[in-house]
């Protein structure tokens, strides 16, 4: 289905964003290896963690959804059972990585899988720490899904020092951690989220500009109860949408608001919004605030490189928007993973502004431009990726012009009430 979206004239209200994404993720991973019944609230509806479900459903898990509520009927670290189909975890990145950590621990095989995206993406940064905890793992032979998944004598605890940031590798080897003899270390140098090591309660040894998150195996998990705040990323899509169009003021209320998440609004704030945070408080272990934003003049000379990148990788799409709408020259570097997302989006971010009129610069590792005045209004790709459509949705609201979103039903994966949001903010 494609969208078509005109110029909005203002944004003006208040909203709420569905709940964030990792954190829904990780509750129903959680909840399962837990003893007991685990209730989340704020869980989010939406296809990727509906995959995580569905996968622990194959496993044995239960599952039900009520009075807003989602209650999972956990069996304990060893109480999932032998799945008798393929797991599928469809679109979903999180979902495969992180299980596979589990599943690597349990004593029965499974095979792992998902859609056309997701068996394009590279598994190699979980399989090598799983194989040298002793993991029994196989894949294609590019390292891609499908993975096989035997079950092995032992898992061993290692000390592994993450090679790349990626939360969703420190994820896969805490949660095979819990599996193994001794007790593993994870040693990061660059801060990646750390919803997991907030939900396990475990705490991070901060050592020369390192963290080291160790885990002991059979720790035992007790059902507890998640709050879901609301995700900062697909927040980031509003925020943005109400400095770029003329005339807005916009209230985002309960997100999370985790300082290895928000990244994005410092960046902002250097750009010269009109962001203010209220109300901060602090729930089931993560901070939370109400946002307020308000048109804003944007200037946004600069270079996005280094530690900085982890914290906001989910959220270039969304900003290269507010620097396309600002005055300055934008670049981003050291984000090579971007090409490893649901599409490429190093490639899709630059065909797209490239629609706009902008010159834009594309290297191995990022891109760069030229902000310009009077952007093109065009037909945009989402790539089946709900962060490129999203983006250039909001994108859309400030162009002169029809524009249209090829596919924009994509949006359905992290946030399928996106394009009901972009219309009530316009009434
Ligand atoms: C996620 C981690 C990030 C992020 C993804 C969700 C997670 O991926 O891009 O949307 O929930 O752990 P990487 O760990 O590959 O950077």
């Amino acid at each position: 289905m494609d969208k078509i979206i005109s110029t909005a004239k203002f944004l003006k209200g208040e909203i709420s964003i569905p709940g964030d994404k990792s954190i829904s993720h990780r509750a129903v991973m959680i909840g399962a290896i837990s003893d007991g019944v685990t209730e989340i609230t704020g869980f989010l509806k939406a296809a990727d963690p509906l995959s995580t479900i569905s996968c622990f459903n194959s496993l044995g898990i239960e599952h039900k959804f009520e009075n807003e509520k989602l209650f999972i009927y956990g069996k304990d670290l060893k109480g999932l059972r032998r799945s008798a189909t393929t797991l599928d975890a469809g679109n979903s990145g999180t979902t495969i990585r992180l299980m596979s950590g589990i599943l690597a621990g349990l004593n029965f095989s499974t095979i792992i899988s998902g859609d056309q995206y997701l068996i394009k993406r590279p598994m190699k940064r979980i399989i090598d720490p799983l194989v040298k905890m002793g993991a029994d793992i196989s894949s294609t032979e590019k390292f891609t899904a499908p993975l096989s998944i035997k079950p092995v004598e032992t898992l061993n605890a290692i000390d592994y020092e993450l090679p790349i940031a990626s939360a969703q590798v420190k994820s896969a080897v805490l949660f095979a951690g819990l599996y193994a003899n001794g007790t593993t270390r994870v040693i990061e140098h660059e801060p990646s989220r750390d919803h997991t090591e907030r939900m396990l309660n475990l705490t991070p040894e901060k050592s020369s500009g390192k963290s080291i998150i160790s885990i002991t195996g059979g720790m035992k998990l007790e059902a507890k109860q998640f709050v879901v705040p609301s995700d900062p990323s697909s927040a980031a899509f509003f925020i943005v949408a109400a400095l770029i169009v003329p005339n807005s003021e916009i209230k985002i209320i309960n997100v999370g608001m985790n300082p290895t998440r928000i990244g994005f609004i410092k960046v902002l704030k250097q750009f010269g919004a009109n962001i203010i945070l209220e109300n901060e408080r602090t729930i089931g272990g993560e901070p939370l605030a109400d946002i307020i934003v308000k048109s804003s003049v944007l200037k946004s000379n600069c270079i996005l490189n280094g530690n900085l990148i982890p914290n906001i990788i989910d959220e270039i799409p969304i900003l290269s928007i507010a620097a396309a709408n600002a005055i300055g020259k934008f670049e981003v570097r050291d984000a090579q993973d971007l090409r490893n997302k649901e599409t490429d989006r190093i490639a899709a971010i630059c065909f797209n502004l490239r629609k706009m009129g902008l010159d834009v610069e594309e290297y191995k590792d990022g891109f760069a431009f030229e902000s310009k005045k009077d952007l093109l209004s065009s037909g945009f790709e989402s790539f089946d990726d709900h962060r490129i459509a999203m983006a250039f949705g909001i994108g859309s609201l400030a162009l002169n012009g029809q524009s249209t979103i090829i596919n924009s039903e994509c949006v359905s994966i992290s946030f399928p009430s996106f394009w009901k949001i972009v219309n009530t903010l316009q009434k």
